[in-house]
């Protein structure tokens, strides 16, 4: 059985030196280059609708388009000092219910909170916006990898997609707030695996159900958290997108890994234990700590205790909440001796495994039509 050492390259999780000791070494490149070490598949049955749900999602992708620099209001000023104080009071912070005794923040004020927030929120919107070229990338390789006809339609909807919301996130980060981050090390060592893997069905499964399942729970809290008019109606626009995108993975998956044998099953049973952890570091935003002047370490270290110790930590949960009941779905998490199920108990996030999947659940988050019939019947 493979350990964690050899999975994520150290033996506990939480060890803290080793999560440190993952940087991004490569910040003025303006490029970066991947290997992606797979043959592009031609496919000579081009029978559409040979598998209806994949095809019903491609006919509604193809309904379901919309345009970035007209369709959200870009007139809106965002003043970030006041969305930052409107949302802690939606929220509880980190400091809640912690004793600050003795951390980096005892002596802070409101005016070190305040900053905090705001490179929160540019440092939260960059990796999104990091996140979203990596689906960008990953899609189009899905396009040429995968060796369905229905499957190679809807990721070409899913490339267009993409492209829309790295240019709506980045048009944000430039117009609207006040920086940009780069990459986070351990978001890019994920999208790194997930590229370099000579799979089709790996690229789905670290983007589609593991990047893409923690982005829509992700967008989902704080299109709830927020009240920006423009950064409300851009999420909410983009989960709509989000919630195909995590389908396309669910149908293309479930059918596939139904013929899979306990070995093969294992190996993906792994690489999802390996993205839920890597992701999950990302979360620990070690670059803003540092651009804020505190102590990296200390940080890091308060974050792992503090959330391994609340289990009902909401942002946590909200997280995976979309991941582990499309793993349930794709018969993840029981496979070989219930392995998945044991390593998601470890990061404490097995408890969403009966949470509702993303199989049908686009159909309920599609917003455009919404807006459509809302607009029509005015
Ligand atoms: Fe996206
Ligand atoms: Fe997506």
């Amino acid at each position: 059985m493979t350990t964690n050492e050899e999975i994520l390259g150290r033996t506990d999780a939480n060890d803290l030196e080793a999560i440190l000791a993952i940087t991004n070494d490569d910040m003025d490149s303006v490029i970066h280059a991947v290997k992606d070490n797979a043959d592009a598949i031609f496919t000579w049955d081009y029978e559409k609708g040979a598998r209806p749900a994949l095809n019903k999602l491609y006919e509604k992708a193809k309904t379901s388009q919309w345009n970035g620099e007209t369709d959200l209001p870009w007139e809106t000023d965002v003043d970030q000092e006041q969305v930052v104080l409107a949302n802690a009071a939606n929220n509880s912070g980190l400091d809640e219910g912690m004793d600050l005794t003795g951390t980096p923040f005892e002596k802070w004020t409101e005016k070190e909170w305040i900053r905090l927030g705001i490179e929160s929120q540019n440092w939260t919107l960059s990796q999104f916006m990091h996140g979203e070229q990596g689906a960008l990338l990953c899609t189009a390789k899905i396009v040429e990898t995968v060796p369905w006809i229905d499957a190679k339609y809807y990721a070409s909807t899913q490339v267009m997609d993409e492209a829309r919301h790295v240019e709506v996130f980045a048009k944000y980060l430039d117009t609207k707030l006040t920086g940009h981050y780069p990459i986070n090390a351990h978001l890019r060592m994920l999208l790194d695996d997930i590229i370099n893997d000579s799979r089709w069905d790996m690229t789905y499964l670290g983007m589609q159900i593991m990047v893409e399942g923690l982005a829509l729970a992700a967008f989902g809290f704080m299109h709830m958290l927020t009240e920006e008019p423009l950064l409300k109606q851009l999420l909410r626009y983009v989960m709509s997108d989000e919630a195909r995108h995590v389908a396309f993975g669910v149908l293309s998956l479930k059918e596939y890994y139904e013929g899979l044998s306990d070995a093969e099953m294992l190996e993906r049973q792994e690489f999802a234990f390996e993205a839920a952890v890597r992701m999950r570091d990302r979360f620990l935003q070690q670059e803003v700590w540092e651009r804020m002047g505190v102590d990296v370490r200390r940080m890091v270290h308060l974050q792992l205790t503090h959330e391994t110790n609340k289990n009902d930590d909401p942002f946590q949960q909200l997280l995976f909440s979309k991941i582990v009941p499309n793993c349930k779905k794709l018969g993840l998490l029981d496979r070989n001796d219930f392995w998945l199920r044991k390593k998601f108990s470890e990061i404490n996030v097995i408890q969403f495994e009966d949470w509702t999947d993303t199989g049908e659940e686009y159909e309920l988050l599609d917003e455009l039509a919404k807006d459509r019939a809302a607009a029509e019947s005015a």
